[in-house]
């Protein structure tokens, strides 16, 4: 009689394993490129073509023929490649291409036909779409947080019991999306000096500010991103992407926590933001792109509430 019910035991404990690695591996398939399948894309009123999961992968052999999408404002645009069809233009893909970083963080990636092809597969809709460049197109993130701390006291979550973290969000000016507040990397930057410059731009509205305010901040986050820790490198599943252009970022973490460095400016909303404040770190909260996945990283890291 207890050895049977051992056994049925057992048979219920493996079940519930198994139930428990399929959802982890769904939800892990889920996790990448999904918004960059979501059938409207966000400019040019274009409409992908929606494909199911399994016929994502490029191995996967399917008759398909999206729409092509090249945004107009791109035209002459020094910040974007010229078109592929110009006989001039003769990139060198998987290099670095002059000041041009052409890699991917993925490892190297097709090319089809003198184009490269997305190394997370199909999203319905090839050309590059809005992206300035053919390929990978690189963003770098800052993730500023400190601790969310009222008339002196930490406060902690009343069900997980876990201290509050908050990081510095904007509002995209082109979405209204709350994000990080990150940016391309310019040709011949390095990631180290994007970080800094778009937290600036966007955080701390240094395009406008006057050279005394300037040059305090600048000092002053110079400083402060000497320590960071790096969260995440590689494909953002941004709503950007196409077949032939997509979004890859290096996320960094820099915490104040004492709350004593940057914690205490005033933030100011200024080049793509239209917003900025410290946003609560939760696991509801609805951000652009791959930047939830960021944050909940951030949480764990910091062992804060998520
Ligand atoms: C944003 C970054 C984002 C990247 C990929 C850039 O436009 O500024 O914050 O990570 O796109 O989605």
């Amino acid at each position: 009689m207890c050895s049977l019910q051992i056994s049925w035991l057992s048979i219920i404990l493996c079940y519930m394993y198994v139930e428990c690695v399929n959802h982890m591996l769904a939800t892990a398939k889920r996790m990448v490129h999904q918004k960059c399948r979501s059938q409207l894309y966000p400019f040019g009123n274009i409409k992908r073509i929606l494909l199911s999961d399994d016929e994502v992968p490029w191995n996967v052999n399917i008759s398909y023929d999206p729409p092509e999408y090249e945004s107009p404002v791109l035209k002459n645009k020094a910040w974007a490649d010229p078109y592929i069809e110009d006989a001039k233009f003769t990139p060198k893909f998987n290099s670095l291409d002059g000041n041009i970083n052409r890699k991917s963080y993925m490892g190297n990636y097709l090319i089809n036909n003198g184009r490269p092809l997305n190394p997370e597969g199909r999203t319905g809709l090839k050309g590059r779409g809005i992206l300035g460049k053919w390929g990978p197109n690189h963003a770098a993130d800052p993730i500023v947080t400190r601790w969310k701390i009222i008339e002196g006291k930490k406060q902690t979550h009343p069900i997980s019991k876990l201290p509050i973290l908050e990081f510095c969000g904007i509002q995209r000016r082109d979405c209204n999306q709350w994000a990080i507040p990150g940016g391309m990397v310019d040709p011949g930057e390095n990631v180290s000096e994007t970080l800094k410059r778009e937290f600036l731009e966007e955080a701390f509205n240094s395009l406008e500010a006057n050279q005394g305010e300037m040059e305090k901040n600048e000092k002053l986050i110079c400083e402060f991103f000497k320590h960071g820790c790096e969260i995440y490198r590689g494909y953002v599943d941004d709503p950007r992407n196409t077949d032939n252009a997509w979004m890859e970022t290096i996320a960094m973490n820099f915490h104040d926590d004492s709350g004593k460095l940057v914690g205490k400016f005033n933030l100011k909303a200024g080049d793509d933001a239209k917003n900025v404040q410290w946003i609560s770190i939760d696991k509801n909260l609805d951000l652009y792109a791959s930047h939830c996945s960021f944050i909940e990283k951030v949480a764990h890291l910091h062992n804060a509430h998520w």
